[in-house]
């Protein structure tokens, strides 16, 4: 038997706590709920045992996943196994939504097997808001579309309060963090944006203006929280973080391709990398302590030269393990909220 350990039960600085069942986005929350998620996730981060007294334990939770992924559903299958719970994976390829069943009957038919909770990643922006509003235990969104994906978002301010010792209160004033490449395509980005200006920190979209256009400055609100930029050389010196993102050619309308890396969106790719992607020559203009960070899937050489990736700023492996604490205290959190 593997060993058990009790978690460290953090204490909050405020009384706010996270009340919903449901973790669907982070557009529009308050900046103590998302910090009582954050605080939760500290009791988790780097246990790599079994915890003791969760309330999940024995219990069933169902990943239903219809699209492609390998860390989001690895990181919920470990979350979940080291709160003592059972994973049923629901794979699109291989459902019945393959021959019709909506998306809404495939997740009332699983909860009706006594799941605990769902973790949902499909194509459609909203598919993951719409099961939470149709089925009674807790939804949590493992991205949906370009809408959100709100544990990747809690991950990356999680990894960056860190790097910048802010861990006590996760409060980011003072940083600036540069999101880099296909915002538009991106639930990532939309969750760290909402995440990191409600936190208070700047974020700057850089990226071609097919990729990162104008109306993005629009998500920071009326404070100008949020700028975008086309040029990347100007920006490195001057930020905390830089967060580069994949071309997610799959995500783009006509005609582009994510075998042949071919879009409507970019002139090629050969281009794209001389002016967005992270080289070696790049990072060395970064600020001293200033990291490099990614959610995967990496195109190497693309938007991330190798040397960065596996270089002395970059956090991306950081981010994943600290991914799997995030997601056990996102679904420890939204179980206790139905108790
Ligand atoms: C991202 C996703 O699927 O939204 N990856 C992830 O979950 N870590 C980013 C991407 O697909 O490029």
């Amino acid at each position: 038997m593997r060993p058990m350990v009790k978690p460290r039960r953090e204490k909050a600085r405020s009384n706010t706590r996270w009340s919903s069942k449901d973790l669907i986005g982070l557009q529009g929350v308050p900046a103590d709920e998302i910090r009582a998620l954050l605080f939760a996730s500290r009791a988790y981060v780097d246990v790599r045992s079994d915890v003791e007294d969760s309330v999940l334990h024995g219990t069933t939770i169902a990943n239903l996943f219809f699209e492609d992924s390998t860390r989001t559903r690895t990181s919920f299958t470990t979350a979940a196994h080291r709160l003592r719970a059972h994973v049923s994976n629901l794979l699109g390829a291989f459902s019945s939504v393959t021959k019709g069943e909506t998306l809404i009957d495939t997740a009332r038919n699983v909860e009706a097997m006594g799941v605990r909770a769902l973790v949902i990643r499909a194509r459609q922006a909203g598919a993951a808001g719409l099961i939470a509003a149709n089925v009674k235990c807790p939804v949590i969104n493992a991205g949906d579309g370009r809408h959100e994906h709100p544990t990747q978002g809690l991950l990356d301010i999680y990894t960056l309060a860190e790097a910048n010792g802010r861990l006590d209160d996760f409060d980011m004033k003072g940083l600036t963090v540069a999101i880099v490449g296909d915002i538009v395509s991106s639930r990532v980005a939309r969750s760290n944006i909402a995440g990191l200006t409600a936190l208070g920190a700047r974020v700057i979209c850089v990226g071609p203006a097919g990729l990162a256009p104008r109306s993005l400055e629009s998500l920071g609100g009326r404070g100008g929280a949020v700028t975008v930029t086309h040029e990347l050389d100007e920006v490195l010196p001057k930020v905390d973080a830089v967060m580069m993102l994949r071309v997610q050619f799959e995500r783009h309308d006509g005609g582009a391709d994510a075998q042949g890396k071919s879009s409507p969106a970019i002139a090629s790719v050969r281009e794209y990398r001389s002016l967005f992607g992270m080289t070696a020559e790049r990072a060395d203009r970064l600020k001293n302590g200033a990291v490099v960070m990614h959610p995967g899937p990496i195109n190497r050489g693309i938007e991330l030269d190798p040397e960065v990736a596996d270089g002395p700023r970059s956090v991306i492996l950081r981010q994943v393990t600290v991914g799997v604490g995030v997601r056990m205290a996102v679904l420890e959190t939204c179980a206790r909220a139905l108790d």
